[in-house]
């Protein structure tokens, strides 16, 4: 993968509520604490990362609300021409923009908190993102996220078991039940160090692994 373009990173997920906001807000708050240039696209139409942005105090993030289908690729591709990270928020994977922006990018995280109804929609998104890579004769590379979740938990291990029988790759690092991400959504502060600080750094670690965040800032400010 080019380090002259940015790489652009699409979060989404059939089911609604399963911490892709949140997911987004944790990435881009820590991307932008170590450097790196950060665009997030907010494709969902309730606009919730855009609401917490207006909000957010750190290193400059810069979000941009795009939720036409016909307009998300070019949107994002402009964007990687002059950020490091492009991140795109979506409403779920029952939209056409949310299959564009899956369709465009260079990695798909798909959240999952501990139930099977979401275990069960994660492996419905992947098999949607395998098509519509199939669709451009390529694969987009996809990861599965575990979400406030509680690795020696009943439900984790059962989902988990699920998970590994279908064959989805994992993102490693999980989030925990993190209280914090209530506070999260009404103060403008996105924690970069302690136990959420690692997760979230964890995470940009393996995305790094992937290619699809470039192993240093590459950007410089104009
Ligand atoms: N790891 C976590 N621990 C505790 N709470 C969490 C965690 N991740 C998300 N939440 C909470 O779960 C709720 C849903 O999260 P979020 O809004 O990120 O999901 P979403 O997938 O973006 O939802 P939507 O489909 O509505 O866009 C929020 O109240 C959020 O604070
Ligand atoms: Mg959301």
């Amino acid at each position: 993968m080019e380090s002259e373009v940015g790489h652009i990173v699409t979060v989404a997920s059939g089911k609604g509520g399963c911490s892709k906001t949140s997911l987004v807000t944790l990435l881009s708050g820590n991307l932008a604490a170590a450097g790196y240039r950060v665009a997030v696209i907010d494709a969902d139409p309730n606009a919730s990362y855009h609401q917490w942005h207006q909000l957010y105090e750190g290193p400059e993030i810069n979000c941009f609300c795009e939720i036409r289908h016909e307009e998300i690729v070019d949107a994002a591709q402009g964007r990687a021409e002059s950020y490091d990270v492009v991140l795109i928020d979506t409403a779920g994977f029952g939209n056409t923009t949310a299959a564009f922006a899956a369709g465009t990018a260079d990695l798909v995280l798909i959240p999952i908190m501990p139930d099977r109804a979401s275990a069960v929609e994660a492996m419905r998104t992947a098999r949607q993102v395998q098509a519509f890579g199939k669709a451009g004769r390529r694969e987009i590379p996809f990861r599965i996220v575990r979400s406030r979740w509680n690795p020696r938990g009943l439900v984790e291990r059962a989902v988990g078991a699920d998970l590994t029988e279908a064959g989805l790759p994992l993102i490693e690092q999980h989030l925990s039940d993190l209280s914090d991400f209530g506070k999260l959504s009404l103060t403008g502060k996105v924690p970069t160090s302690g136990k959420v600080g690692e997760q979230a750094m964890g995470i940009i670690k393996e995305m790094i692994g992937l290619g699809a965040v470039p192993a240093a800032p590459a950007k410089v400010a104009a």
